[in-house]
């Protein structure tokens, strides 16, 4: 907590959190490895366990909003560190398990990872978590990926051969064999089982949250699931669409121009919620046509710059998604106001001035095509034409939907179970369209709706505006105690109705009513005035379809 005004502020989103959970002054056993061992768990043998607490760490690297949380005296646990293999794979794998050494609240996390990683280890959410006194657990999934590194080194077995016990750990394996191992050390620690245990994970974390409630459902209690990489097969061959429309076209357009294009459909659909407040919120209603800019001029940094009819093409492409040869749809594409350039984003491109020559692509979509579907990491990416992208998103989704899709619709163990789960996409995130998310959720109800279910009762998924991958961009508000709303839910039986968003870092000059309250999709919300409606996605389409708009 930074100060007495935030802390206050804190509890009062939480519902009086420190209240509500019971802190319990466990008995634990000394911090050695002796205190431990390796639980059954059926293809997994047990290595070695190394434990020893630390003190006040603050290793994290803040670029989770949820960051704020953690106090300036740091994290001291009880560092946990169980390595194992599966027989006959060579692999091995690590599993960090936190246990804080005070204020521990009987709770397991598990925490996911992002990118290649298949944990975030020693990162924000383990953090926070650790802090706020949950036992938290990552695993590194037997191998040590360097994110500003390829991922051949682990990837490959040998050149042209895959690393397919890797590849199975990083598709869902390693997210259990952690969740198994990390309850067996807690318990061992602390003298007795977790009384509650949750996932808490974004991107690649999140979409191991989905995988878990359909593979695994009896795992997790409730699982925080936030803007998953679901379809990883089709979304990783989705991420390559914008390189391969620049390289047909051979037009790279620069970072400015793509900005400029953005800027105007924010000022087109921006006040669609009669609220200026930058974002679009309402992009269902959006119709903002590329095009209408072309010629106009921008200020690019003090250089005046027009908008050709390429840039204002490649930019269409990208929203209208990959689409085959024929013309059909192959996966959703972006929304408006989302950034084709920057740190996340699928257009980047190369450039010295305002003179772009080539594509930059998603990294990770590069390595996708390189490594698990032509099997060759000298395959030159930039030469793909629109037939082979065809042929590589078919072969993709063919070849790897079922280990690492985690986009099975069949949430019947999960919900018998009697488990809740809560996602969260961000309507602007670079990389993962909110549109692949809509589509997992929409697949999810059709099959309950058939089992006269209502999806809601058990998985709430919310859009929030404005938002960016896993993160919220300055002024726009984010679920920062959401993840307390999902133990609320799995523990108090409290449903989200709403999922509340606060503006990080300005907790302090929160006024009542200042937090943003999304409804669950199909629902958006809109602010009018001081308050905030409700409003149906899907209704407001049927009405578009009549012609006539209900706002
Ligand atoms: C926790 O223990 C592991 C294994 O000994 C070690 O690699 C890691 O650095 C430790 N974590 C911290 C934050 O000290």
């Amino acid at each position: 907590m930074v100060s007495n005004t935030s802390s206050f502020v804190l509890l009062r989103h939480l519902g009086l959190l420190s209240a509500a959970v019971a802190l319990v002054t466990a008995a634990t056993d000394p911090c050695v490895p002796g205190t431990f061992s390796f639980p059954s768990l059926s293809g997994a043998e047990g290595r070695t366990i190394t434990a020893s607490s630390f003190k006040a760490y603050k290793g994290n690297s803040g670029w989770r909003p949820e960051a704020v949380h953690i106090g300036a005296e740091g994290v001291s646990v009880c560092n946990v560190t169980v390595s194992y293999t599966h027989p006959g794979e060579n692999d091995l794998v690590n599993v960090h398990i936190w246990l804080p050494l005070e204020n521990y609240k009987s709770r397991f996390v598990g925490v996911g990872g992002g990118g290649w990683k298949a944990g975030e280890i020693g990162d924000d959410m383990m953090s926070m978590l650790a802090y706020q006194g949950y036992a938290a657990a990552a695993t590194d999934a037997g191998y040590n990926h360097i994110p500003t590194s390829l991922p051949d080194s682990w990837l490959l077995e040998s050149p042209g051969k895959l690393a397919i016990p890797l590849l199975t750990n990083f598709a869902h394996r390693a997210a259990h064999d952690m969740t198994v191992i990390s309850k067996h050390i807690v318990e061992k620690y602390y003298n007795e089982e977790p009384k509650f245990s949750y996932w808490n994970g974004c991107s690649t974390g999140g979409r191991q949250g989905l995988d878990l409630a359909q593979r695994y459902p009896e795992d997790y209690d409730g699982i925080w699931a936030a803007c998953p990489a679901v379809s990883f097969p089709a979304l990783l061959m989705s991420l390559f669409w914008p390189q391969v429309v620049m390289n047909i076209a051979r037009v790279y357009p620069s970072a400015c121009q793509f900005e400029a294009v953005r800027m105007a459909a924010i000022e087109a659909c921006d006040e669609l919620d009669h609220v200026k407040d930058g974002v679009i919120s309402r992009d269902d209603l959006c119709e903002f046509d590329p095009e209408t800019v072309i010629g106009k001029e921008f200020d690019c940094q003090g250089t005046k710059i027009k908008i050709s009819k390429e840039v204002a093409e490649i930019v269409k492409a990208m929203l209208q998604g990959p689409v085959d040869t024929e013309g059909k749809q192959l996966f959703p594409g972006t929304s408006h106001g989302t950034a084709a350039t920057g740190f996340l984003s699928t257009a980047n491109t190369i450039c010295t001035g305002e003179s772009c020559t080539a594509g930059r692509p998603f990294p990770i979509a590069a390595d996708w095509i390189r490594l698990p579907l032509k099997k060759d990491a000298s395959f030159d990416v930039t030469k793909i034409s629109r037939e082979e992208f065809v042929q590589l998103f078919h072969q993709s989704v063919r070849e790897y939907n079922d280990l690492i899709g985690s986009n099975n619709p069949d949430l019947r163990g999960f919900r018998e179970a009697g488990k809740k789960m809560i996602t969260w996409h961000a309507t602007n995130d670079e990389a993962i369209s909110f549109k692949f998310m809509r589509q997992y959720y929409d697949s999810v109800s059709e099959l309950d709706e058939k089992n006269n279910v209502d999806t809601k009762s058990y998985y709430r998924y919310f859009e929030i505006p404005g938002l960016t991958h896993c993160s919220a961009p300055a002024g726009v508000h984010y679920p920062l105690y959401g993840f307390d709303a999902l133990r609320r839910w799995v523990e108090d039986g409290v449903i989200p109705t709403v999922l509340d968003t606060v503006l990080v870092g300005e907790r302090e000059t929160d006024e009542e009513g200042v937090s943003q309250a999304v409804y669950p999709y199909p629902s958006v919300s809109i602010r009018s005035g001081d308050s905030f409606i409700k409003y149906d996605t899907k209704k407001a389409l049927d009405k578009q379809e009549g012609g006539k708009d209900e706002l």
